[in-house]
Order: C-alpha cells, then sequence, then structure tokens
C-alpha cells in the first residue's frame, strides 16, 4: 500500500526520536513491499528560527496533502519570552486545528519488564491497560475570549464546549470501548463547572447506544488519586483537553516513564500522531532520549492510517521484547540496571527484533 507521511521532527530532542520511528517504518515498508513516502516540514522552534513563524504555510500544505503527520515534540526554552500565540507550542496547536483531529488516543500500559520502574508498587501497577480519549480541540486551549491585561493585572481562559463537540468525541470513546473490556470512564468536574455538567449529561444520553459498555463519572481530582490507587480498574478514560492532558502525564508514571508514551489523534482531515514526552532540551542532542514513544507512534501509524494491525503488532512486541531483554535509555533505567544504551542503539535493537518478528510470522503464514 501506499502511505505518504509528513515529518515534523520539531524541537530538542524530536528530531532524534523522530528518526528512529522513521526507521522502523521504513522496516515494514521494505518487509511488506509498501510504499512509505517520508516528506520533512518545519513545526516549532526550529520554524520560528527559519521563517520567524510555529507554522510556516509551507508546513500546512505539506501536512493536508499527506495520510499521515508524524511529529516529534515542539518547544524550547529559547522563547520562553514570547507570548503564548507566539511560542513553538503555538505551532503544534495549530497544526492540530487544520488537521482537524480531535479524539487524541492516548494509551497508557504497564510493561512487566518495567515493573520496577515505577514509583508505585509492582502489585499496583501490574495488568494496567489504559486508553485515554482526549478531546483535543475544545476546552480552555482554543476558548474565547482569552488574554493577559498588563495594564489590570487580569487575565482570561475561557473553557467552553458545545454539545456536538462532547458527542462527537465520546463517540469515539464509546466505540474503542467496544472493542476493549467495555468500560468507559468519563471525566469531568460536574460539581463545579457548567462545562462538565453538560459533558456528562451529553456522554449519558449515548449510553443507550452503547449498552454493552459500563459507563462511570469521575471528578477529575479523585481521578487523579484513583489513577494511582488501582489503575487496572481503567480501560478506556474520556476526558476534556486540559484534563487529559494532566491525567495523561500523570499516567506515565503507570508505565515508567513519559518517554514510554504514544498517541494518535484522529477523526479530522489527516491523523496527526505525536510521542506525548515533550522536547526535553535538557538531554537534546546527547543520545540520551527514548525512541520508544515515537517508536509505538509509528505502530499506531500504521494501525490508524495503514490498516496494517499485524505490523502494528510487531513492532510493539518489538519494543516488548527488547525491555525484557533489559534494554534500557536513562528515563528507563531506575531499579537495578543502568542505562545501556543510547537512542540510537535502542531503535537498532527494536528494529532487530521487528524483522525477527516479521520473519517468524512470514515462515508461520509459509506453511
Ligand atoms: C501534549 C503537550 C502539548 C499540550 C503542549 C506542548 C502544547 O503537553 O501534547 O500533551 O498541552 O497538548
Ligand atoms: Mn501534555
Amino acid at each position: 500500500m501506499k502511505l505518504r507521511i509528513a515529518i515534523l521532527a520539531g524541537d530538542g530532542i524530536g528530531p532524534e526520536v523522530t528518526h528512529e520511528a522513521v526507521n522502523i517504518l521504513k522496516a515494514v515498508a521494505e518487509f511488506g513491499g509498501h510504499d512509505f513516502q517520508f516528506r520533512e516540514a518545519l513545526l516549532g522552534g526550529v520554524a520560528i528560527t527559519a521563517e520567524g513563524t510555529p507554522i510556516p504555510q509551507s508546513t500546512i500544505d505539506i501536512c493536508l496533502d499527506s495520510d499521515a503527520v508524524l511529529l516529534g515534540a515542539v518547544g524550547d526554552n529559547k522563547f520562553n519570552h514570547l507570548s503564548p500565540d507566539k511560542r513553538p507550542e503555538s505551532g503544534l496547536l495549530q497544526i492540530r486545528q487544520v488537521l482537524g483531529g480531535f479524539a487524541n488516543l492516548r494509551p497508557s500500559i504497564a510493561y512487566p519488564a518495567l515493573a520496577e520502574n515505577s514509583p508505585l508498587r509492582p502489585e499496583v501497577t501490574k495488568g494496567a491497560d489504559i486508553l485515554f480519549v482526549r478531546e483535543l480541540l475544545g476546552g480552555l486551549y482554543f476558548g474565547a475570549p482569552r488574554w493577559w491585561n498588563k495594564e489590570t493585572n487580569e487575565a482570561i481562559n475561557t473553557m467552553r464546549y458545545t454539545k456536538a463537540e462532547v458527542e462527537r468525541v465520546a463517540h469515539v470513546a464509546f466505540k474503542l470501548a467496544q472493542g476493549r473490556r467495555k468500560k468507559l470512564t468519563s471525566v469531568d468536574k460536574a460539581n463545579v463547572l457548567e462545562v462538565s455538567q453538560l459533558w456528562r449529561a451529553t456522554v449519558d444520553e449515548l449510553k443507550s447506544q452503547y449498552p454493552d459498555v459500563t459507563v462511570e463519572h469521575q471528578l477529575v481530582d479523585s481521578m487523579a488519586m484513583h489513577l494511582m490507587n488501582i489503575p487496572r480498574n481503567f480501560d478506556v478514560v474520556l476526558t476534556e483537553n486540559l484534563f487529559g492532558d494532566i491525567l495523561s502525564d500523570e499516567s506515565g508514571v503507570i508505565t515508567g516513564s513519559l518517554g514510554m508514551l504514544p498517541s494518535a489523534t484522529i477523526g479530522g482531515k489527516v491523523n496527526l500522531y505525536e510521542p506525548v514526552h515533550g522536547s526535553a532540551p535538557d538531554i537534546a542532542g546527547q543520545g540520551k532520549a527514548n525512541p520508544l514513544g515515537a517508536i509505538l507512534t509509528a505502530a499506531m501509524v500504521l494501525r490508524h492510517s495503514a490498516g496494517l494491525e499485524r505490523e502494528a503488532q510487531a513492532i510493539e512486541a518489538a519494543v516488548a521484547h527488547v525491555l525484557e531483554a533489559g534494554h534500557r535509555t536513562a528515563d528507563i533505567a531506575r531499579g537495578n540496571t543502568a542505562a545501556n544504551v543510547t537512542t540510537t542503539q535502542m531503535g537498532k535493537l527494536v528494529h532487530q527484533a521487528l524483522t525477527e518478528t516479521l520473519d517468524r510470522h512470514d515462515s508461520m503464514h509459509a506453511v
């Protein structure tokens, strides 16, 4: 099959980890005889430096003309003095809007090989397998009015949702729950916020269309606690934009490192794929970054934009395999193990494990 992928490597560790993810995609293409085409474009701090804007028009054009967009990370301390609408992050928010994907899928699972990495006890994280569905185009991130008046020392952001916006993301979450353990936890702050009351009522209204899915509502504050207490109780977790941003970072604790978490944003014109971690400027360019979040993000590209489920699973299995073999970048090297591989080495190890898995499948099909 043919797949045109726009690559927005971005800032900090973005280029290093994206390079490894692209290598994995190339291996899958080569193995299956697929035609994957990659086109690079600038987004974030690198775009500000080169073109004076975090999101050049040429980047928008390339992304809209692609079947999938794979992003590394954006953010650079150099630009901290700029107002939010001029910073690298604004490029990310704008590309999300342009591409139109409203459902951001963020899986968070406990790998047995990383059980000692989490500050949570292994018996707490054991079996945790959560899929966050974070609404990505509404809420405080995009609501108007928004401003900071430096004369009056007053600032405002607006949390706003329409029923239709809640419905479309809730449908995605319900459907995903149907394909999993059939439990949906909807997160809100309905004891304080009208927006959350609308959210809760809308989710409740859809329940009858998905009779096989059990729905529970959790207030975001107690959810933050339950997530750490009994993570295995959760299956699909539906949240508005900011709550999902916060809870998905928190869920990195379950896996043991934010560097492990992938994401896919679906529902718009072109799907957008990005690891959950940021640009980590403190370790950029040193070969210390964990490429597994980006590699698992590549698996999501194959699952959601190419229909290559078997290949996606093969990548996920290859990642689990290298972890079991004890290979560790610094972020997952707590406990008894030390960092023993660089970013590139980790990528190569996954590549090797992947080729072996694909070869094995192939010979199995041959007999
Ligand atoms: C994320 C990031 C972004 C967000 C930032 C970089 C704008 O934290 O993808 O979780 O808040 O959505
Ligand atoms: Mn975040």
